[in-house]
C-alpha cells in the first residue's frame, strides 16, 4: 500500500505576512504567496504549513482569533485563500494551515458575550472566584505571567489562560464549544486545506487535583474530531502541536485514531546539544527513548519555527547550558526558550547548518523548514516577543528586501540589518546565481531525499560508532538502505561503525569523508550519506527492538 502522502512531506513553514507584498501596504498577503508558488515548488518543499491568518487583534502573532472562519484583510480575502489553494495544488502542492482549539482572543463576540452577567455564553470560557484553582498547572509564558488567572471586572470572576491573558481558554466541557470547534475544522478542510495543524492540544481540558496537560478528556475529544475528519475527507492530515517527552506525545497518535502527525519537540534542542558538546549521546539517547508510533503515523522534525526555540523538554541543567553557550545575551532569551534563527545559532558556519539539515532531512520524521533558513536569514532579537524570527523574507538586497514597494518604514516589521544578515548579505536572487549558495545546497539536498524513498517512509536503526562525537544510522526500504554519518565535533574524527555492510554510492557528503571499510573518517562536523548494498545486517539493533 502507497504510504500516505505526509510521510515523505517535505513542509515549509510560512507566515503570510511574512513571505511577499503585492499591494504595497507593507505585509504580505494571499496574492503575494500565490506569487510566489514558483520559488517553492523550484526548491522542492511539497507542503507548506500557513500560519494563523484569520481575524486577530494580532497580540500573538494572529494566534488570538477573534473569527475562526474569516481571513484578516489586510492578507486578502477567503476567495484569495482559494486561490492559493487552487493554484498549489495545480503544482502537486499541498497545504496545512494552522487552528487553534485551545484558546480565543478576548475581543473573540464569544469572550465579549460571555464576560456579561447572566449571559448564555458564560460557559464557553473557564472561570472561578478564586485565583488558586489548578494550582498545579505550570505557567507556559514565564516573561509575561506568573498565573493563569486573570480577573475580569464585567464578569465579576477570575477567567483561565495557558497563554497570555489576552487569550482565555474555552471550556471543553461545553458541548456547545466541543462542535464549534469540529465545524470550525470542517469549514477550513471543506475549503480545500490538506491537513490542519491543531495548536497547543495539550491544554484542552482542566481538571482538579492535574496539571491540566494530556488530559484523558481531551485524548476522547481529539478522537472525536479525527473520527470526523476520517468519515467526511479523504487524504487529509491532523497534525499536533504537543511539546511535550516522547511518552506523553505518542498518546497523541492514540492506536492510530488520534492525530497522523505529531513533533518531536525533545529531538530539537537535543541536536544542538550534541553540536555543542561535540557528542551524540543525546540525541541517541532521545531516540532510544522514543516509543515506536502505530502505522500511517509520522513525526514531524525541526530546527527552529516561527516561536521561540523551546527548551521545555531539557533537564534544568541542560537548558542553562544551552542557554549559556546559543544565547550569551539576555535579550536572545524568551520564556524557557530562545528566541534566535538558525543560522545566527550557529554563528553563521556553513558547516554546522548543513549538518544539522543532513539530519533534518534523513531522521525518521518529515522535515519542517522554517521559510529563510533556506537562505540562512539571521533575526532581530530586540524586536518585540518573538518578533525578531518572523522579519520579511529577503528576496534581493534592496532596502525592503524585494519583499514589498512600501517604503521601509511602513513594513509590518523591519527587515533584518544585523550584521552579516541584511538583505545585502543574505538574499534568494544572489544565492540562485551562486552555485556555492546554501540556498542551491538545500535544493540538490531536497532533490536527493525526493529520489531516495527509504529517507521517507523507510524503517530506522542507529548505528553504534566507537566515537562518541560520531553519529550514524540507517534508513532502510524495499529499494534501498542509506547510511548517514554525522560528526557532532569540531576537530576531525576516525570511527569504527558498528555495522555490516557494503556502501556502494557516496550520495551527499560534506568534504574530507572517506570510508574504508566500517570505519568512517569525517573532518569537523562533517557528515555523509552513502547508498549501501542491499541487504545489510545491523549488528547492534536498536533499544527495543
Ligand atoms: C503555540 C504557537 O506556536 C505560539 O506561537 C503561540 O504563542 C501559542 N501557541 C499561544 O497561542
Ligand atoms: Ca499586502
Amino acid at each position: 500500500m502507497k504510504a500516505p502522502w505526509y510521510v515523505d512531506a517535505v513542509f515549509y513553514e510560512v507566515p503570510v505576512y511574512a513571505f511577499f507584498d503585492t499591494n504595497g501596504d507593507g505585509v504580505g498577503d494571499f496574492a503575494g504567496l500565490t506569487e510566489r508558488l514558483d520559488y517553492l515548488e523550484w526548491l522542492g518543499v511539497t507542503c507548506i504549513w500557513l500560519l494563523p491568518f484569520y481575524e486577530s487583534p494580532l497580540r500573538d502573532g494572529g494566534y488570538d482569533i477573534s473569527d475562526f472562519r474569516s481571513v484578516l484583510p489586510r492578507y486578502g480575502t477567503v476567495d484569495d485563500v482559494r486561490t492559493f489553494l487552487d493554484e498549489s495544488h495545480r503544482r502537486g502542492l499541498r497545504v496545512i494551515a494552522d487552528v487553534i482549539v485551545n484558546h480565543t482572543s478576548d475581543q473573540h463576540p464569544w469572550f465579549q458575550e460571555a464576560r456579561l452577567p447572566g449571559s448564555p455564553l458564560r460557559s464557553r470560557y473557564v472561570w472561578s472566584d478564586t485565583p488558586d484553582r489548578f494550582p498545579d498547572a505550570r505557567v507556559i509564558f514565564t516573561d509575561t505571567h506568573d498565573s493563569n488567572w486573570t480577573w475580569d471586572p464585567v464578569a465579576g470572576a477570575y477567567y483561565w489562560h495557558r497563554f497570555f491573558d489576552h487569550q482565555p481558554d474555552l471550556n471543553f466541557d461545553d458541548p456547545a464549544v466541543q462542535d464549534e470547534i469540529e465545524n470550525i475544522i470542517r469549514f477550513w478542510l471543506t475549503l480545500g486545506f490538506d491537513g490542519l495543524r491543531l495548536d497547543a492540544v495539550p491544554y484542552l481540558y482542566e481538571r482538579d487535583n492535574t496539571n491540566g496537560e494530556n488530559l484523558p478528556e481531551t485524548h476522547t475529544y481529539l478522537k472525536r474530531l479525527r473520527a470526523m475528519v476520517d468519515t467526511e475527507f479523504d487524504d487529509r492530515m491532523l497534525l499536533a502541536e504537543a511539546n511535550q517527552w516522547p511518552d506523553d506525545v505518542v498518546e497523541y497518535f492514540g492506536e492510530g485514531d488520534e492525530f497522523h502527525m505529531a513533533y518531536h519537540f525533545p529531538l530539537m534542542p537535543r541536536l544542538f546539544m550534541a553540536l555543542a558538546q561535540g557528542d551524540a549521546g543525546s540525541v541517541i539517547s532521545i531516540l532510544e527513548d522514543t516509543p515506536d508510533i502505530p502505522d500511517g503515523c509520522r513525526w514531524g522534525i525541526f530546527l527552529r519555527n516561527h516561536d521561540e526555540l523551546t527548551l521545555e523538554m531539557v533537564t534544568g541543567e541542560e537548558r542553562q547550558y544551552l542557554w549559556d553557550r546559543y544565547a550569551p545575551e539576555p535579550s536572545m532569551r524568551k520564556n524557557v526558550g530562545i528566541r534566535r534563527r538558525l543560522a545566527p545559532l550557529l554563528d553563521g558556519d556553513r558547516r554546522r547548518i548543513e549538518l544539522l539539515h543532513a539530519l533534518l532531512l534523513s531522521l525518521p520524521g518529515s522535515p519542517f523548514l522554517y521559510y529563510g533558513d533556506e537562505i540562512g536569514m539571521g533575526d532581530e532579537h530586540l524586536l518585540e516577543d518573538r518578533d525578531g524570527v518572523r522579519t520579511p523574507m529577503q528576496w534581493d538586497s534592496s532596502p525592503t528586501a524585494g519583499f514589498s514597494t512600501a517604503v521601509p518604514q511602513d513594513l509590518y516589521l523591519p527587515v533584518v540589518s544585523s550584521p552579516g544578515y541584511s538583505p545585502a548579505a543574505v538574499n534568494v536572487a544572489a544565492q540562485r546565481d551562486n552555485p556555492g549558495s546554501l540556498l542551491l545546497w538545500t535544493r540538490k539536498m531536497l532533490d536527493l531525499r525526493a529520489g531516495m524513498s527509504a529517507l521517507g517512509a523507510g524503517a530506522f536503526r542507529l548505528v553504534p560508532a566507537s566515537d562518541s562525537a560520531v553519529f550514524a544510522f540507517v534508513r532502510s526500504d524495499a529499494d534501498a538502505t542509506v547510511l548517514v554519518v554525522a560528526n557532532f565535533s569540531d576537530a576531525p574524527v576516525t570511527s569504527d561503525l558498528d555495522v555490516d555492510l557494503a556502501p556502494t554510492a557516496t550520495l551527499a557528503t560534506a568534504p574530507g569523508t572517506s570510508l574504508e571499510g566500517t570505519t568512517i573518517t569525517l573532518d569537523a562536523h562533517g557528515w555523509a550519506w552513502f547508498r549501501v548494498e542491499h541487504p545489510f545486517t545491523v549488528i547492534a539493533a536498536r533499544h527495543g527492538d
